[in-house]
């Protein structure tokens, strides 16, 4: 997602304790992990009654400043990936650290405890539904773009609905590849997921995790790497193919263009939920 506007303009609630506000729409942080100083995750309550299907992103925020006239503060919302699946009772988030953006110079500094304001209307378009059956399902993602892939990678229907997943994140430094990483390493170890979808289907996964900046086993940017043909040549594939290969992106804008051109010269066509095709494109979020 790219930086968007707060969607309301829901004043805070003042209690009786000086200063002590109740925020509407108000979940609690649980647990927080830095991954390096331009990332971290974190997790907070889901209330009972959000339903969402992986791969959707929802609005989160804090109240911001006191307007110095009205004194009145506003929610300052932007649009977040969920990163955990639809079947968790936690929500998870990965963040990206700005120290001069509005939202994540604060945002990076929360803790265990305290409260997150969660709009709990999840969107987009990184859904099995936006995509036509396929064989074969390319998740192509740079920085946080993980997110959302992070979701569907726990989620049973991604192994229910192909034979083969795979996953590029291409990064600056190899650090910025840890979140990913783990949890892919992670799924083979999960008991949970084994019962529901069958022991061993983690085996499905490809994963293709390449940096730009950082000297890492493969470097450069999967662009790149598919255009030359070295990716494919690495996953074992041919060039995505419309009749077996779906495919959904994930990451900043400029990857997201070219991408996008690319797919589209190999014959997929863009997808959405009332017209699922062959590939899907969302904007990583970016403060
Ligand atoms: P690069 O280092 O060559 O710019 P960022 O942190 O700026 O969002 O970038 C995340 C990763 O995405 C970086 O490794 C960056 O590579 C890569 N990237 C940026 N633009 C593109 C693009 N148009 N196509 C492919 N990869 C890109």
């Amino acid at each position: 997602m790219t930086e968007m506007t707060p969607v309301t303009n829901a004043t805070a609630v003042k209690t009786d304790a000086p200063k002590k506000m109740v925020l509407p729409d108000a979940q609690t942080v649980t647990s927080v992990r830095h991954w390096t100083d331009r990332l971290f995750s974190f997790r907070m309550t889901r209330p009972t009654s959000m339903r969402f299907r992986s791969g959707e992103f929802v609005m989160i925020g804090l109240m911001g400043d006191a307007d110095p006239k009205t004194g009145k503060q506003k929610p300052l919302l932007r649009a977040y990936s969920i990163a955990s699946p639809s079947w968790d009772e936690e929500l998870e988030f990965y963040s990206i650290k700005v120290q001069d953006g509005p939202l994540t110079s604060r945002l990076q500094h929360i803790q265990p405890g305290d409260e997150i304001i969660l709009r709990p209307k999840p969107v987009g378009t990184l859904v099995h539904d936006a995509l036509l059956p396929g064989k074969r399902l390319w998740f192509f993602a740079t920085g946080t773009g993980f997110a959302p892939f992070a979701s569907l990678l726990r989620e049973p229907q991604t192994y229910e609905d192909y034979d083969e997943i795979i996953i590029t994140h291409t990064c600056r430094e190899v650090g910025e590849l840890a979140y990913g990483a783990e949890l892919i390493e992670g799924l083979k170890s999960d008991e949970l997921l084994a019962e529901v979808i069958g022991e061993g289907f983690w085996k499905k996964i490809k994963y293709y995790p390449t940096t730009t900046r950082e000297q890492s086993p493969k470097m450069g940017r999967i662009t790149d790497l598919m255009r030359s043909g070295e990716a494919f040549a690495d996953l074992g594939t041919g060039p995505l193919d419309p009749a077996t290969d779906r495919a959904m992106i994930c990451g900043n804008l400029a990857f997201n263009l070219e991408l996008k051109e690319m797919l589209e010269s190999y014959g997929l066509e863009e997808g959405a939920n009332s017209d699922p095709k062959q590939y899907v494109v969302e904007k990583a979020f970016l403060d």
